[in-house]
């Protein structure tokens, strides 16, 4: 294996994020990871970079997941199972099974990273949650080395949660993950508003997979940055729930405060209308800022540090606490 000395992490994190690592190693197979961890105790795991704000330099080994590979481990006329490599780029996988007309991911096109962390914040959007078709994982244990099982109950997905970023958190690595996909029959989801109006505007009817991904992409280009264009992690934060009783008290004064029903006492409110309508949506600051069109991403226009973008994020939450008495929880992982 060929640990190189001193290289920045840049394009290893989509927050385009200048931090140098002092060793860096790519892994490409399971037993190579194995064979690190024997040998090395304290690592820094770095994978599609795509949900993580560097604050500061890496002393640890950085250790570059990069396996690859998608199997078919066997279909029947309905359904398809794969296994698919935690290195492989998550988009493009999203693109395959669209191609191959595999239904389920279609929804989640255009999310930045891979598919080895799909899992870990159970990746969601336009009304489908990856948990939906993930069937097991692999992950290696990093304190014995040993490759282990996690079926989905195992998981306990929740809303962009699961036992790994809680109980077992910063304890594995995870190596691949299996799918169950439609064949025929697809569960399509197009109840998300705007999946709705884009199919409408095209005068489409029947949607197939493709035209669903279609849409999402326009979406999000629509309203998302680009990472390789502006640096930046998705949703920063996650939308809060709040009581009923919280609620009604922010609605006698924000009349069109958006919300979805958790439960009888619970409602989410989005966070990004929060940000906005405390007047930091398209606000910069030199080099980042909070992004023109989603309040809820921040971005790295050119050289920010991780630093400066946490403290934005810091202020964004007290500002938050101020006016609304809620307490915004960061999505991103800080590493401090
Ligand atoms: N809104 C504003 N101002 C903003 C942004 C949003 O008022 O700047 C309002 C919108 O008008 C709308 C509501 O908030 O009423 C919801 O907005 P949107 O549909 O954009 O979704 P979101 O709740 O802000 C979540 C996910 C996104 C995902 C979208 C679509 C979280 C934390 N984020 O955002 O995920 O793409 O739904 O399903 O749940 C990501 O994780 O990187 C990500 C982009």
């Amino acid at each position: 294996m060929n640990i190189k000395e001193n290289i920045s992490l840049k394009e290893y994190n989509t927050f385009g994020i200048d931090v140098n690592a002092k060793r860096f190693v790519s892994v490409n197979s399971v037993y190579q990871l194995q064979q690190l961890l024997k040998a090395e105790k304290n690592v820094f795991l770095i994978s599609g970079g795509s949900n993580m704000l560097l604050t500061k330099d890496i002393d640890k080994l950085v250790v570059h997941i990069d396996f690859k590979g998608i199997s078919i481990d066997k279909e029947d006329d309905d359904f398809v199972y794969l296994t698919v490599n935690a290195g492989e780029n998550w988009h493009d996988f999203v693109l395959y099974c669209v191609a191959q007309n595999y239904g389920g991911l279609e929804n989640l096109a255009l999310i930045p990273g891979n598919v080895g962390t799909c899992p870990i914040q159970n990746i969601g959007a336009y009304g489908v949650e990856v948990k939906d078709t993930i069937t097991k994982l692999e992950a290696v244990n990093l304190e014995t080395t040993k490759l282990e099982s996690f079926s989905n109950e195992d998981c306990n997905f929740g809303y962009r949660n699961s036992i790994f970023k809680n109980s077992v958190k910063g304890k594995y690595v995870i190596t691949s993950v299996a799918f169950k996909l439609t064949k025929r029959n697809h569960n399509l989801n197009t109840s998300y508003g705007a999946i709705e109006t884009e199919l409408a505007s095209k005068q489409i009817t029947e949607p197939t997979l493709k035209d669903i991904s279609d849409a999402v992409i326009a979406i999000r280009k629509s309203k998302l940055p680009d990472p390789k264009e502006i640096g930046n992690s998705g949703s920063f934060f996650k939308n809060p729930v709040i009581s009923k009783t919280q609620f009604l008290e922010i609605q006698k004064e924000y009349p069109n405060t958006p919300s979805y029903i958790i439960s009888e006492n619970e409602i989410k409110v989005p966070a990004g209308w929060l940000i906005e309508t405390a007047g930091f949506k398209g606000k910069r600051f030199g080099n980042y800022g909070v992004h023109e069109k989603q309040a809820l991403v921040l971005v790295n226009y050119g050289n920010a540090s991780g630093k400066e973008i946490y403290a934005l994020a810091q202020k964004i939450q007290n500002e938050i606490l101020n006016q609304f008495k809620i307490d915004l929880e960061i999505e991103v992982n800080i590493i401090k």
